[in-house]
């Protein structure tokens, strides 16, 4: 079956500024690894989240996706057709069917357009219908939303809307075209706590009922584990482990997603394991790596992991991790 996205050893890299010595000195500029050989693959209708710490390269992914950001190397396939190379109404039909829903609402929505407006403008962008047609989606999308009575909110300014509700509308707006897929990079993350489960429960039950795929982008495992059937977790630019939510976070092979498990508070509770504590920071990668990324930070690292680059072993179905002892890290070793 054609997945709907595929995207293949997709990498960005962007250069690094440097002192006026090494300019001097000249040589090959140095380059941040934002993504480095990423591959990922959705299935029509799949949420499959992204997990990592900041400065992992996930919104960068979901910028090369979106076409935000033109990727240094790889490939994007939607629907089995090459993204890059589309120009024109193809392109346009492209943008029409890929949505991104970002972080922070009150950046992502004009403040001189009203909410109606808001809604309504993406149709008028792509010529969808009469003035009264769009007026009556958009409305109806607002009821979609939950902000109702619509009457209540259409006339409204961003400015008059609690974090919650504004992105709500920016949902709204993302959705108004009928998109195939949603990129969404970290919604709830801004958005007070006792709003975010509601704006959750809302995003899941429309992909179910608009048969939506998700790209849903976080820096919190748990998160991704509510949202989310597939997890991918990156580590400074690379997927280092990928699977089934639940065996993922029941059975993680890669110690970096170990590490992310611990942390999540729910699941220490059982956990008869010791805590371990995520130390040190990530530091970006300015050459292709001799070993593994992780080895600075990685409790069980060894000789091997600093001389060789470890590839991905696979667990079980859909599953696998790139680590030296992706194994034994997977039966808890
Ligand atoms: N336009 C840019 N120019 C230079 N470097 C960039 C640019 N955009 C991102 N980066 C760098 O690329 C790396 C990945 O950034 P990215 O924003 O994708 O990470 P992230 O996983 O989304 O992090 P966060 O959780 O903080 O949002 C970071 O080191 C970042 O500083
Ligand atoms: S390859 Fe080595 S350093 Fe990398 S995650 Fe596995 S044990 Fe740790
Ligand atoms: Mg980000």
């Amino acid at each position: 079956m054609t997945a709907l996205l595929d995207i293949a050893d997709l990498s960005k890299l962007y250069p690094l500024r440097r002192g006026l010595l090494a300019t001097l000195r000249g040589g090959e500029a140095p380059m941040l690894r934002a993504v480095d050989g990423v591959s990922l693959r959705l299935a029509a209708g799949e949420i499959v989240a992204i997990v990592g710490e900041s400065g992992s390269g996930k919104t960068t992914t979901g910028k090369l996706v979106t076409l935000q950001e033109q990727p240094t190397s790889g490939t994007i396939r939607f629907e089995g057709r090459d993204v890059l190379g589309l120009r024109g109404a193809e392109l346009k039909d492209y943008r029409r069917r890929v949505q991104m829903i970002f972080q922070n609402p009150y950046e992502a929505l004009d403040p001189r357009y009203t909410i109606l407006r808001t809604i309504v403008e993406p149709l008028e962008i792509h010529g969808v219908g009469t003035p009264g047609e769009r007026k009556d989606v958009a409305e109806a999308m607002l009821a979609k939303v939950d902000l109702r009575p619509t009457s209540r909110f259409a006339n409204r300014y961003p400015a008059d809307l609690s974090g919650g509700q504004l992105q709500r509308v920016a949902i709204a707006r993302a959705l108004v075209l009928g998109p195939k897929l949603v990129i969404a990079d970290e919604p709830v993350s801004m958005l007070d706590v006792s709003v975010r489960a509601g704006v959750m429960n809302l995003m899941l039950s429309l992909s179910a009922e608009l048969g939506l795929a998700s790209l849903y982008i976080t820096h919190d495992l748990a998160v991704a584990r509510a949202m989310s059937t597939r997890i991918a977790v990156m580590y400074l630019g690379a997927v280092v482990e990928e699977g089934p939510t639940e065996t993922l976070v029941s059975g993680a092979a890669h110690p970096y997603t170990r590490l992310l498990v611990g942390a999540v508070p729910e699941h220490r509770a059982g956990s008869r394991r010791a805590r371990v504590r995520l130390t040190g920071e990530a530091t970006s990668v300015s050459s292709k790596p001799t070993g593994c990324r992780f080895a600075p930070r990685c409790p069980r690292a060894q000789a091997v992991c600093t001389t060789s680059v470890p590839a991905p072993v696979r667990i079980g179905e859909g599953h696998w991790s790139a680590c030296h002892f992706a194994d034994e890290v997977a039966v808890g070793g």
